[in-house]
């Protein structure tokens, strides 16, 4: 049997998959509407007053760097835009949906998440710099890029535990998932409930061919794969804490995070992305 059958097979027996927030749905849907009302984007949003608190919490933050608070969500939603408002949304809820099992399970959370941050940040700069548009996009596909790994913990977890015995020996993390997980790793288990909270074809792209990059099929988010691609290396680089994709990986070269980067200007990034990864985790409560 193919292995993207089986994956399919095995995450269909599981009952209690997660879903997103009804909030992050009900946007989700609201953002596909031809014409689209802000005030009742914050009307959607409002509904779920932990999420609304963060939002207007982040969107206050040094990150968005607006220099005069915005005092409700409409006027943030005005300012900032849909599209940042509905990934900031996203981002939140797909945290929340893990956020309840931070200190339990095979691993460090924390790291993970510290892991998954600075490859955001690191991809909205490398967006910035290549002058790509929408780098809001980019910042939520490096959230989100590794979820598989979550899901594999936590609903395959005996198999987590003995892929995390067996990965000393493997050379990269997706050899040891493809061995113990027979022949899937944490981007397919990724890949398939990213499609299944409907978080679009770009971001289900990056969340598949975030190690294989040249493998992505489709044109339209080639540059989001490959930003994400190099923001994945560049933030093992920085090696925040002991990441679990870490493990025997090569130092990362220069040309791996483009060669359309300057590589002053690529230091520089990682500079920022060291500086920074630590704060902009805590804004998006994940650390502490
Ligand atoms: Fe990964
Ligand atoms: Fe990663």
């Amino acid at each position: 049997m193919p292995a993207k059958k089986r994956i399919c097979e095995k995450l269909d027996k599981i009952e209690n998959l997660p879903t997103l927030s009804i909030v992050a749905r009900q946007l989700q849907h609201l953002m596909n509407q031809p014409k689209v009302n802000m005030a009742s984007i914050a009307v959607v949003v409002a509904r779920d007053q932990a999420i609304a608190t963060q939002v207007l919490k982040l969107a206050n933050s040094a990150f968005y760097g607006y220099p005069n608070k915005f005092k409700s969500l409409l006027q943030a939603i005005v300012v900032l835009g849909l599209n940042v408002i509905k990934n900031i949304v996203t981002g939140l809820s797909i945290i929340r949906v893990f956020q309840d099992s931070l200190d339990t399970f095979s691993f460090d959370r924390r790291q993970f998440w510290l892991h998954s941050i600075g490859c955001a940040l690191g991809a909205k700069l490398l967006a910035q710099e290549l002058k790509y548009e929408n780098d809001e996009d980019y910042f939520l596909a490096g959230l989100v890029h590794d979820i598989g790994i979550l899901i594999i913990d936590q609903f395959m977890h005996p198999e987590f535990a003995k892929l995390l015995d067996y990965k000393q020996d493997a050379k990269e993390y997706c050899d040891a998932e493809k061995t113990v997980l027979g022949g899937m790793c944490h981007c397919d288990v990724g890949a398939y409930i990213a499609k299944k909270w409907g978080l679009g074809e770009n971001i289900v792209d990056v969340i598949q061919y975030h190690h294989e990059p040249e493998q992505c099929p489709r044109e339209e988010s080639k540059d989001l794969v490959r930003v994400i691609s190099a923001a994945n290396i560049l933030s093992v680089k920085i090696r925040v804490g002991n990441y679990i994709e870490n493990f025997n990986s090569p130092t990362p070269r220069m040309k791996d995070t483009g060669e359309l980067v300057d590589p002053k200007k690529l230091e520089e990034i990682f500079l920022e992305v060291e500086r920074e990864v630590k704060t902009l985790a805590m804004e998006w409560g994940i650390y502490d």
